[in-house]
């Protein structure tokens, strides 16, 4: 049975969201504020870089299942469904996630609704906000008592978006009491295929999903801090973090994944996500529970600080009228997500400390340009690395993974690289002529 399903803001999890729920078979109706996103989206154009997504997209607008627009009216006429996937950016000056864009959608479209409706929240709020809305809403809406609203967080990694939308690891969906079966009810209907695969649905009230999603983030988050403190203390000791993360990794209860030292993480989630649930922690009263995530934020911060002395080190202990080739601005491969990304505060500080500073990425440079104007972009790898006194690799794109030493050789002016994210063969690199370094390595 198909759903005829409203999704609320077409960023990444939106439109990744929209695009996902016709291929399972509904009739979606995207919305969004933004007019030149939508011209591009009913185009079929993805305004981001996301693999396998415009596929997906052009596949179902031709079908007919999916349109965009920015009609609350229309969307509201259209759907018994209605997803929320806006963002909640870290407010400017405060550690608290600001919540206009999601109080927006409810203000904008509750007083729209006179049937009985589903309302499903995606995006990640602080705990608390749910119950908020969904009161908020029965207040607003003419349908009054029938508009229900359940919470659904996301869990999709961006480079991964497609995967982890449609074959997810778990479903979780929050409601309270007095309306959890027509929400359960509605979201049965809407992720029946996924169900039926045998993938993992937890029903909880509204308070504990929204925990779960800031929860999983704080986790990964903290896993990340875990081992970037231990490539500081293995850099002490002389020991190697990649081979301590293969051994301890090895551990079931400990697993690899998300044990990869370097330069930290950055993005448009994890960072803000583990400072808005410690300024909400605050308001709760339990803020001594999380006075682990500050030093988690430290921990982070402090890896981008070490790659840049690693670097000034490298090069003779200044800076200063020196080259560096940067390789990567992406907050990660496959995406072309710049925000809070550690490869270009790196390559920032690095420039503010005198160096000349070339950079190059796949899919980042129009998105760094825009926020970084003033380092220089080139337009390949070879470019970037002319002249060079030091290589950093900040970004692991397999084209970077994969590079063979002796093809930038003649580029660079002195053959030295340093590997941000321990994502590169040293022994390799090694053997032709290469002085290497690694975080946390030998
Ligand atoms: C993250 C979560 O992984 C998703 O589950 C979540 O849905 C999403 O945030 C969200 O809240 O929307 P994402 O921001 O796409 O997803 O990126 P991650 O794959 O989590 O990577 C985050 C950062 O950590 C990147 O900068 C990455 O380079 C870094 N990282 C990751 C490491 O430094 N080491 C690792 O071992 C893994």
């Amino acid at each position: 049975m198909s759903s005829r399903i409203a999704v609320f803001g077409t960023g990444y999890l939106g439109a990744t969201h929209a695009a996902c729920m016709a291929e399972l078979g509904h009739e979606v109706i995207g919305v969004d504020v933004d007019e030149s996103k939508l011209a591009k989206l009913e185009s079929g154009e993805v305004p981001f870089y996301e693999p396998g997504l415009d596929e997906v997209l052009k596949r179902n607008i031709a079908n007919g299942r999916l349109r965009f627009s920015s009609s609350y009216e229309e969307a509201a006429e259209f759907a018994d469904v209605y997803f929320i996937g806006v963002g909640t950016p870290q407010k400017k000056g405060e550690f608290a996630a600001d919540l206009k864009y999601v109080d927006a959608v409810i203000e904008t479209l509750a007083p729209l609704l006179r049937r009985p409706a589903v309302i499903l929240g995606k995006s990640t709020v602080p705990v608390g906000t749910a119950q908020r809305l969904a009161a908020r809403a029965k207040e607003l809406a003419p349908a009054g008592a029938e508009v229900e609203l359940g919470w659904n967080p996301e869990f999709l990694r961006e480079g991964y978006a497609i995967q982890d939308t449609l074959h997810p690891d778990r479903i979780v969906l929050g409601a309270d009491s007095a309306s959890s079966e027509r929400v359960e009810q509605v979201a049965r209907e809407v992720y029946a295929k996924l169900l039926a695969e045998g993938i993992p649905f937890l029903i909880t009230d509204l308070a504990t999903s929204e925990l779960v999603k800031t929860a999983a983030n704080a986790f990964l988050a903290t896993k990340i801090s875990f081992i970037n403190a231990m490539a500081e203390v293995c850099e002490a000791a002389g020991a190697d973090v990649a081979t301590l993360a293969d051994a301890i990794g090895h551990d079931v209860r400990i697993g690899r994944r998300f044990l990869n030292a370097g330069i930290g993480f950055g993005g448009g989630c994890l960072p803000k996500d583990i400072r808005a649930f410690m300024a909400r922690a605050g308001e709760l009263g339990a803020d001594q529970a999380l006075t682990f995530l500050r030093e988690v934020d430290a921990i982070n911060m402090r890896s981008r600080t070490r790659m840049v002395e690693v670097a000034r080190e490298a090069v003779g202990g200044s800076l200063l009228g020196s080259r560096v080739a940067v390789l990567g601005a992406a907050f990660k491969p496959d995406s072309d997500d710049v925000r809070d990304s550690p490869a270009l505060n790196i390559a920032g500080q690095i420039q503010l400390q005198g160096a000349s500073v070339s950079v190059f990425d796949p899919k980042a440079m129009a998105n760094s340009r825009a926020i970084f104007p003033t380092l220089t972009y080139a337009t390949d790898i070879e470019e970037a690395c002319q002249g060079a006194d030091v290589v950093l690799v900040l970004t692991e794109w397999k084209q970077f993974r994969e590079l063979n030493p002796n093809s930038i050789s003649g580029q660079v002016r002195e053959k030295r690289i340093i590997d941000g994210r321990n994502c590169l063969d040293a022994a390799r690199w090694r053997a032709a002529g290469w002085e290497f370094h690694g975080l946390g390595r030998k």
